[in-house]
C-alpha cells in the first residue's frame, strides 16, 4: 500500500490536501505510517469549528442533566421531567432533539426499571421509592447535537439495582478509556461485554451508540457487545456516543405497542449511561461531562 504524501488528498474526505488537513495531527498522534486510512461511507471527522459548536451543546446537555438530578425524586412524574428539560433547553436557545424526531412525542426519554430506552414521559407515571430511571437528554444548539444520559436512583433501591447502575457506569468509562487515535471501534464492545458478563449481567444488542454532529444519528453504529474487529479506526476529530444498556437478566429486548418503548423481554432491570465524545490527538474529550 502506498504511503499518503503531503500533496495527496486527505483520507478524511475533506477534499483538502493532506498537508493542509490531517497530516500534522497524524504525525503528532503516531498514526500508522505507510498505511492509508480509508473510512467507511458516512463516517466523518469534524472541523475545529464544528467541534467548538458541539462542545457548547455538550455543556448545555450536561447542565440539564445536573438540573434534573437536583430535582428528581419520589412523587415526581416523568411528565414533569419532560417539562423541566423542555423549558431549560428552550430558555438556553436550544431545541430538544427528541421532540418530533421520527414522531417521538416528547422532549426527553425517561426509562424506568425494565425499560431499556426510549421511554415516553407521561403524567400518570410517578417515581416511587426503589425505582431506577434513565433520563436521556439531547440538545440541538446552533445546529449541533449533543447526547447524554444518566441513571438516577429514587430513594433506596435493592442491591441488584444498585449494582446494575454502578456496573453500567463502569462499562461506559472502561469503553471511554479505549477511545484514542487508531484504536478499532470493535474494542468498545469488547471491554463493555467483558465487564458486564463478569458481573453476571448482559449487554443489549438491539440498540447502540452512534456518530453525532449536525445530525442526531450518524455513522458509525457503535456496538456495545463484542463483534470482533470492525476495521474502523478512531480518528482525531470523530465525534460519537457510547451508551451501553445493560440488563440484570437476559439481553433480549422487545418493543411495546407505542412503537418506542423498549423493555427487557424477561422483565429484568436495565440501566444505561451515555456520553458524547470527541477523539483528540492524545485520546479523547468527553464533551457532555
Ligand atoms: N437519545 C437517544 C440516543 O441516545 C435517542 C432518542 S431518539 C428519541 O440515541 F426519538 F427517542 F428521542
Ligand atoms: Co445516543
Ligand atoms: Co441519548
Amino acid at each position: 500500500m502506498r504511503k499518503l504524501t503531503r500533496n495527496d488528498l486527505c483520507w478524511c474526505g475533506s477534499g483538502k490536501k493532506y498537508k493542509k488537513c490531517h497530516m500534522e495531527s497524524d504525525l503528532l498522534s503516531g498514526a500508522p505510517s505507510g498505511r492509508k486510512i480509508k473510512l467507511p461511507r458516512g463516517v466523518n471527522v469534524k472541523t475545529a469549528v464544528e467541534i467548538e459548536g458541539l462542545k457548547k451543546s455538550g455543556i448545555l446537555t450536561r447542565d440539564i442533566l445536573d438540573m434534573v438530578g437536583s430535582r428528581i425524586g419520589e412523587g415526581v412524574s416523568t411528565e414533569e421531567i419532560n417539562t423541566w428539560v423542555h423549558e431549560h433547553t428552550i430558555k438556553n436557545g436550544a431545541i430538544p432533539a427528541p421532540l418530533n424526531y421520527n414522531g417521538f412525542p416528547k422532549s426527553v426519554c425517561t426509562s424506568i426499571n425494565d425499560v431499556i430506552c426510549h421511554g415516553i414521559p407521561d403524567k400518570s407515571e410517578i417515581l416511587k421509592n426503589g425505582d431506577i430511571i434513565n433520563v436521556d437528554v439531547t440538545c440541538i444548539l446552533d445546529g449541533y447535537f449533543a447526547d447524554a444520559s444518566r441513571m438516577y436512583i429514587i430513594g433506596k433501591a435493592d442491591k441488584t439495582a444498585q449494582k446494575l447502575v454502578s456496573v453500567t457506569k463502569e462499562c461506559l468509562y472502561l469503553a471511554i478509556d479505549q477511545v484514542k487515535p487508531y484504536n478499532d471501534f470493535g474494542v468498545i464492545g469488547q471491554v463493555i461485554e467483558k465487564h458486564a458478563l463478569e458481573n453476571g449481567f448482559s449487554v443489549v444488542r438491539d440498540y447502540g451508540g452512534h456518530g453525532i454532529g449536525k445530525k442526531f444519528h450518524e455513522e458509525p453504529h457503535v456496538h456495545h457487545y463484542d463483534v470482533g474487529f470492525r476495521g474502523i479506526p478512531m480518528v482525531p476529530g470523530m465525534v460519537f456516543t457510547i451508551e451501553p444498556m445493560i440488563n440484570s437478566g437476559r439481553y433480549e429486548s422487545k418493543l411495546l405497542g407505542d412503537n418506542w418503548t423498549a423493555v427487557t423481554a424477561d422483565g429484568s432491570l436495565s440501566a444505561q449511561w451515555e456520553h458524547t465524545l470527541c477523539v483528540t490527538e492524545k485520546g479523547c474529550e468527553i464533551i457532555t461531562e
